[in-house]
């Protein structure tokens, strides 16, 4: 079965941990919590202190998704806060740095992730797979919730799901960006393990039913 997370990108900040309690209860696999600097990405979203405040509110497994500069800088403190899994964008430094950043994850106890823009190409993943639990594809280019699903992100999804078959078969592949009832199922024909959704879930009055639709959506694929 699919596993689903829901992105608090479009929750409501003001009561985040209904918000979180009630997908939980929904069903829910992860919490997505999507941090933005203003650099890496043209806005501003959340830190350290809301992963610190999610973390005494829910027992949720939060995969937190770094769209930052040079995130080695921030790991140990988003680990220490709380996060579960961090995921690392491997256009945000080099290949050594990255590398630095999984172990730090690690050495805390901490699963690791790498992600690839829209516009990266599938085997900019290849230096990392032997280390990582999580692989995750944008299907929208990172920044805002509430964009259309890029259709022609699928052959990649295809093949980092091919190459995780065949060098990390542990490796979780997640996408993110555009998901709802309708494209998840494409997604999920694609390869995907896990898919992150904002707006279809928190931009639903019922987020049970919209959890639940995207399930129904991608069941016997
Ligand atoms: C975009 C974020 C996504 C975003 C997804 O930069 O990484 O996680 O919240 O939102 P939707 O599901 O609305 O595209
Ligand atoms: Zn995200």
């Amino acid at each position: 079965m699919i596993k689903i997370a829901p992105s608090i990108l479009s929750a409501d900040f003001t009561k985040l941990g209904a918000e979180v309690e009630e997908v939980a209860a929904a069903g829910a696999d992860y919490i997505h919590v999507d941090v933005m600097d203003g650099m890496f990405v043209p806005n501003i979203s959340i830190g350290v202190p809301v992963v610190k405040s999610l973390r005494r509110a829910t027992d949720m497994f939060l995969d937190v998704h770094l769209m930052i500069d040079r995130p080695i800088r921030y790991v140990e403190q988003f680990c220490k806060a709380g996060a579960d899994l961090v995921n690392f964008h491997v256009e945000a430094d080099s290949v050594g740095n990255t590398l630095r950043a999984i172990q730090v994850a690690h050495s805390l106890g901490k699963k690791a992730g790498v992600t690839l823009k829209p516009k990266t190409p599938a085997d900019a993943v290849l230096p990392f797979l032997p280390y990582v639990e999580l692989v995750l594809l944008m299907t929208v280019e990172p920044g805002f919730g509430g964009q259309r699903f890029m259709q022609d992100q699928l052959p990649k999804i295809n093949i980092v799901r091919g190459y995780i078959e065949n060098k990390a078969p542990g490796c979780e592949l997640e996408v993110d960006g555009g998901i709802d009832e309708e494209t998840a199922p494409l997604a999920a024909h694609a390869g995907a393990h896990v898919l992150v959704a904002g707006s279809a879930i928190f931009g639903k009055a019922d987020r049970a039913a919209a959890i639940q639709a995207i399930r129904n959506h991608t069941m016997n694929l």
